[in-house]
């Protein structure tokens, strides 16, 4: 390539989390002989409910902007996730964020994060399987075979009061601050543009590349490369380019969400460290607790549910008053462009795609979609393979996710709604029926290619192998779809079942220990934020 090839100047249209994540990220990627440009409209709201996220930000995200944990996580009100616990997915009723009694135990099943450890190249979930399968235990799986679920129980903080962690864990945060703090990193830190106006239409040239924008006030804006950050309009990639948007709610029927904030009484009963995902009659709720309050949502489908109807359930569940209550209506479409890059234009966040956000996907797909076009990162002749590469990652990124999501509603024992029969009726995907086959014949799936110290950090290992083995067995076996068959391999591998039994026990010691030694994740936010 010679330089007078090199892209030099970006505009990212848009500035919710999607646009300053991509101004900051574009930023310290790629230096600063590229002038990076966010236009965005102040007459049109953030989405800003991104409150949940997945471990790997810290590493993959902040730390190659230089921006250390504590510091952000002050500015954006950030609190701990150690993973989701799922309330009430297997038994009836209407939407209650107190777990029902399910066979003498409440109707709760954790998805952790982090890898499970194998045991001769088998992992633990099999053991576990075995165990539970030849009526040796009838401990849960996510208690049996990790420390955490204690630490929910009793709203541990993945952190000690000395700073360090003993275990893999993400963040919730307030995602408008987020937004905020990112513009004045990317602004001040890195030198981004930044300009308020509104876009009206663009300018094209004979390839259909994208030229320039031209804003409300008569601005022209001319660069190289676009980055479509303008949320669910997406201005460019569907509007000026035309690309379809490849609607996906025959996998998915979740199309609204109603949204709100409560006022939480942190010293009185504590702050949990986890997201609360609630089934409901029509779809399930987010409980997303942050210093002070939770922000909280009842995504459901528009098909069972009216707004009315919708609303009511979910200010009932809270005790909330729904004339007195600020409520934000959301409606959302399901499913990703066809190309998430097209011409001279990406698209990034939910301009691009979006899934309902069950497993606090939004951010992590940001992420992936900012690491995969550094990687493809083109020069002024938009090579097609390297268009065409990015666009298969993405696909394969948001598919494999979508039927991971989908697998939580079509394999749920709840019947007890026209919405959760419907969710019974939808056709899975070939490759992903393939997995659960595996999964149901007594296979582990996507055994990771790594250990859980290095995958959080090696974004390429993680992004290959994103919902691995560990996932479907917290989810899977968490909603009682187990397994037909132990591995028929274990039979041979009496010293490993040995092994594995010391392995549970340890875990029972470590949750013991724990229960004595970890703070309270309310006593370390109050450290950390300075509120006491
Ligand atoms: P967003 O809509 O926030 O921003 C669009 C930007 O474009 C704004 O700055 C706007 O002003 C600008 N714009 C629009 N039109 C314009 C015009 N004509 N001219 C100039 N500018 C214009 N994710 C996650 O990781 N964890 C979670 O828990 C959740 N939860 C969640 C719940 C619900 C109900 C939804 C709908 C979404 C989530 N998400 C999520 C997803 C998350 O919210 C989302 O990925 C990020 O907020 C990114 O949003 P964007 O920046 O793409 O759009």
């Amino acid at each position: 390539m010679i330089d007078g090839d090199r892209i030099k100047d970006i505009i990212v249209l848009g500035g919710g989390t999607a646009g300053w994540m991509t101004a900051a990220y574009l930023g310290r990627a790629l230096g600063s002989t590229v002038g990076i440009t966010v236009v965005e409209s102040p007459s049109i709201p953030k989405i800003g409910v991104g409150e949940a996220t997945i471990p790997n930000l810290q590493k993959v995200f902040f730390d190659f902007l230089g921006l250390p944990e504590d510091v952000w996580m002050r500015e954006c009100n950030a609190s701990f996730k150690l993973g989701i616990r799922f309330v009430n997915w297997r038994t009836s009723g209407v939407g209650d964020a107190t777990a029902r009694l399910r066979k003498g135990r409440l109707d709760h099943f954790d998805h952790i994060f982090g890898l499970l450890p194998n045991v001769e190249n088998i992992p633990l979930s099999h053991y576990w399987a075995r165990d539970k399968l030849t009526g040796a235990t009838d401990e849960p799986f996510d208690y049996a075979c990790y420390r955490q679920p204690i630490a929910f129980d009793r709203k541990l903080s993945p952190r000690h009061l000395d700073g360090t962690s003993w275990t893999s864990y993400a963040w919730h945060f307030d995602a408008h601050l987020v937004a905020d703090f990112l513009r004045r990193f990317a602004t001040k830190e890195q030198g981004a543009g930044h300009i308020e106006d509104r876009f009206v239409h663009a300018d094209m040239d004979e390839r259909g590349h994208v030229t320039a924008i031209h804003t409300e006030t008569g601005r022209r804006l001319a660069a190289d490369l676009f980055v479509d950050c303008s949320g669910f309009r997406s201005l460019l990639v569907n509007g000026t380019l035309g690309e379809p948007f490849l609607d996906m709610s025959d996998h998915l029927l979740n199309d609204r969400a109603v949204a709100t904030s409560v006022p939480h009484d942190d010293a009185a009963e504590g702050v949990e460290p986890f997201t609360s995902a609630i089934a409901m009659s029509s779809g399930w709720s987010w409980k997303i607790p942050l210093l002070g309050r939770f922000g909280t949502g009842y995504v459901y489908s528009s098909q069972f549910a009216t707004e009315d109807e919708a609303t009511e359930e979910f200010c009932r569940m809270w005790g909330l008053d729904p004339t007195e209550q600020s409520l934000n209506h959301i409606k959302f479409r399901v499913g990703r462009n066809r190309r998430a890059w097209v011409k001279n234009v990406v698209g990034i966040g939910l301009s691009s795609c979006f899934l309902e956000p069950l497993e606090s996907t939004g951010i992590y797909f940001i992420y992936a979609s900012l690491y995969h076009l550094v990687k493809h990162i083109p020069d002024r002749r938009f090579d097609p393979v390297l268009i065409e590469r990015f666009n298969r990652e993405i696909e394969s990124m948001f598919d494999d996710t979508r039927d991971f999501i989908q697998a939580h509603f079509s394999f749920a024992p709840r019947d007890d709604t026209p919405f959760w029969r419907a969710c019974k009726d939808l056709r899975l995907a070939d490759e992903f029926a393939e997995k659960v086959a595996a999964y149901r014949s007594g296979l582990p799936v996507n055994m990771p290619v790594t250990n859980e110290a290095n995958y959080y950090g090696n974004f390429e290992a993680e992004f290959r192998n994103f919902w691995s083995n560990a996932n479907y067995y917290c989810v899977l076996a968490g909603i009682d779809y187990l397994p037909e068959h132990t591995l028929p391999l274990l039979e041979f591998r009496t010293d490993a079942i040995e092994q594995a039994r010391a392995m549970f026990a340890d875990i029972k010691r470590q949750q013991a220990e724990l229960t004595a030694v970890a703070p309270s994740t309310y006593d370390y936010l109050c450290q950390l934020h300075g509120k006491r």
